[in-house]
């Protein structure tokens, strides 16, 4: 697979390649489990993106921290650190307890990044202009993924829309190195600047960024109905000879 589809061996054992269809059900898998887990904080604490499952009527998020397992008769939700039948949805209201004969069933609890959702945003970034997915995988293990694409808007902005590796190999220079095919790509088609979105609570994605020479924007979030609005930050890159003053404040309307 690897000898077919090879893009770059950036140390001994380290492999990026373009994504295709045969990797569906890996991406998946480890996109469900980078942005399901926790983050560390930069006043040192632990957070929970709280991205784990979701209310199917209004969709609000059930974190980690709030859901137990599934079973018979189904999810349990911590109160005060005891665990009980989640028989309601916290913000809805909808009964989540199974259909009886008496009565209908409402809402159901499903996964915040269900297999439909990620089958989306792979053919939603593949279909933008410059629509790229990048894999990273160790010994045929995938481990880490980039999605970026043109800003349709913009056509000389490119957005990197999603970044995520493996909780239990980071710090490796894993997300360093699919960030050096993002800055080729951009080369390639002479973009002036490279922008993104995050949290600025989110630590290592901060300091990856900044490293890799991303510096915030000063924008916010424009939407101040999402829940993590207080803490979304744009940073952008700017690249070198292809750019024109003042772009910053242009291409957010990409979601
Ligand atoms: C952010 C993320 C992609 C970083 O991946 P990674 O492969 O561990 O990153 P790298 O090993 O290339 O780290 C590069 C630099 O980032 C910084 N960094 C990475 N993790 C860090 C952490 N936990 N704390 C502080 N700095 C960190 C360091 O400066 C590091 O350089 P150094 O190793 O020379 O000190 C990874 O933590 C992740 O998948 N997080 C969850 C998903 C996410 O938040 N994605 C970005 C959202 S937009
Ligand atoms: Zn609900």
């Amino acid at each position: 697979m690897q000898e077919t589809t090879l893009e770059g061996r950036l140390n001994d054992a380290l492999w990026v390649r373009d994504f295709s269809e045969a990797d569906l059900p890996q991406l998946t898998a480890l996109y469900q489990e980078v942005f399901a887990g926790e983050v560390a904080l930069s006043d040192g604490t632990v957070f929970s993106w709280g991205e784990y499952m979701k209310c199917s009527r209004c969709g609000v998020k059930y974190g980690r921290d709030e859901i137990g397992p599934g079973g018979e008769p189904g999810y349990q939700v911590a109160v005060d650190g005891k665990w009980f039948p989640l028989e309601s949805c916290k913000r809805c209201g909808d009964d989540f307890r199974p259909a009886t004969s008496s009565t209908q069933g409402g809402a159901s609890l499903m996964p915040f990044w269900s297999d439909v959702s990620i089958r989306e945003i792979v053919a939603s970034t593949l279909g933008r202009p410059g629509g790229q997915i990048k894999l990273a995988f160790r010994e045929g293990e995938l481990l880490g993924f980039a999605m970026y694409f043109v800003n349709p808007y913009a056509p000389d902005v490119g957005y990197l829309a999603d970044i995520g590796v493996s909780p239990d190999r980071r710090g490796k220079g894993i997300a360093t190195a699919l960030l050096s095919f993002v800055d080729q790509w951009a080369v390639q088609k002479r973009l002036s600047s490279v922008y993104l979105r995050t949290d600025q609570r989110n630590l290592a994605a901060v300091r990856l960024f900044e490293k890799n020479d991303y510096r915030s924007t000063g924008l916010r979030e424009p939407d101040t109905a999402v829940e993590d609005f207080p803490w979304r930050i744009y940073m952008q890159k700017r690249l070198g000879p292809f750019g024109s003053p003042g772009d910053s404040d242009r291409g957010l309307e990409v979601d």
